[in-house]
């Protein structure tokens, strides 16, 4: 079992750069946990100090309630995956794998074994014979898996192990994962810029910025009640519309002013501090065509198959855009009515933070 604490763990490069700040973070035993962030935010790092290649400047790392601070990477029971595989190019798939287990120099027979049972685990026995270069960037990623695999760790370390393959195999190799992770019942920590991959994988997410924390949660906690402007925009596809104005009071009621939007808010919403804020909903909280808060012109229609992206010119940077089902009769250059519901609006201050 593996359960691991990082008590305000953090890292600095040098006088100027904090890679990671004060971390607080508890990955429980057997959980697949999944941070994220936009390139830089430390999620390497991090990863790297839990591994035992990085020495933190400060903080612990405690592994089932001990301080491995001062453990080798060999001698804390994991397992890492890179983005760069890194197969010996002269050694045969079967070679690659028993790697790890030569080094520890078990017998030849119980290698053989070991070998075939990762490969079947992660379905590439027929490629054992072959060499590194002869196999395609989703296959190697597997030898990579398996590589790990075979050394049973408690946990699995794994930096954007998929980034370097297409959409295609993307989904393949993230559904495999998953299911090593179910079958297995070990804990892993997965490192991704990837919002998809981190939300059909995770557990619980960690969404990190500037070497700190922004959010903790489950997917869905993430998604439906972000803390800040950050968290909202970085996950859902089409993202949220977020559009910048102003709140002012009209009576007893807030208004919001925004371009060409102007919405008087449910009731909910009144008593907030007038001044700058964003307003945040999803695509697929707007409706089309009922009787709607707001009438807009439709800018483009962008039929995807399963459902129509709308496109809005409300006067901002961004259009705003709703997502309806199936294949929409709205026609460009129309104007419709656009509705949604209060619960699903959001409200976040200059600062990006979310005040509603
Ligand atoms: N060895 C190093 N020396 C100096 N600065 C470093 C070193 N490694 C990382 N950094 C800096 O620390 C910060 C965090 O880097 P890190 O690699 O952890 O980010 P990341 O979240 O993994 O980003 P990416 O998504 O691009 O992989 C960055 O500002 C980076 O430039
Ligand atoms: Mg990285």
């Amino acid at each position: 079992m593996a359960r691991i604490e990082l008590n305000s763990l953090r890292k600095e490069f040098g006088r100027s750069v904090v890679a990671v700040r004060d971390l607080e973070l508890t990955i429980e035993d057997g959980e697949f946990l999944v941070m994220v962030g936009p390139s830089g935010c430390g999620k390497t790092t991090t990863l790297r100090m839990i591994a035992g290649f990085e020495d933190p400047t400060a903080g612990d790392i405690l592994m089932n309630g001990t301080v491995v601070n001062d453990l080798e990477p060999s001698e804390r029971d994991l397992g890492m995956v890179f983005q760069s595989h890194a197969l010996f190019p002269h050694k045969t798939v079967a070679q690659n794998i028993e790697f790890g287990p030569r080094m520890q120099k078990i017998a030849a027979d119980e290698r053989r074994r070991r070998v075939r049972e990762v490969a079947e685990m992660v379905r590439i026995t027929h490629l054992l014979d072959k060499m590194p270069g002869q196999c395609s960037g989703g296959e190697s990623q597997r030898v990579a898996l398996a590589r790990t695999l075979i050394n049973n760790p408690d946990t699995f370390l794994l930096d954007e192990p998929l980034s370097s393959l297409d959409a295609k195999l993307r989904r393949e190799m993230r559904a495999e994962i998953d299911r090593l992770h179910q079958e297995l019942g070990k804990t892993f920590v997965y490192v991704t810029h990837d919002q998809e991959e981190a939300m059909t994988l995770a557990d619980r997410i960690v969404v990190m910025r500037g070497g700190e924390v922004e959010q903790v949660g489950t997917p869905l906690e993430i998604y439906s009640d972000p803390v800040s402007y950050f968290v909202a925009d970085f996950f859902g596809s089409p993202s949220m519309n977020l559009i910048p104005g102003t709140l002012r009071r009209d009576g007893d009621r807030a208004v919001f002013e925004g371009q060409r939007i102007s919405l008087t808010l449910p009731e909910g919403f009144a008593g907030l501090e007038p001044g700058d804020v964003t307003v945040g909903i999803r695509p697929e909280h707007l409706s089309v065509g009922g009787s709607g808060e707001l009438t807009q012109k439709i800018h483009l229609v962008e039929p995807l198959g399963k459902d129509t992206l709308l496109y809005f010119d409300y006067g901002g940077e961004q259009d705003l855009i709703a997502v309806v089902n199936g294949v929409s009769a709205h026609r460009t250059n129309t104007e419709v009515a656009i509705g949604f519901t209060p619960d699903h609006l959001f409200l976040f201050d200059a600062d990006g933070r979310r005040i509603r």
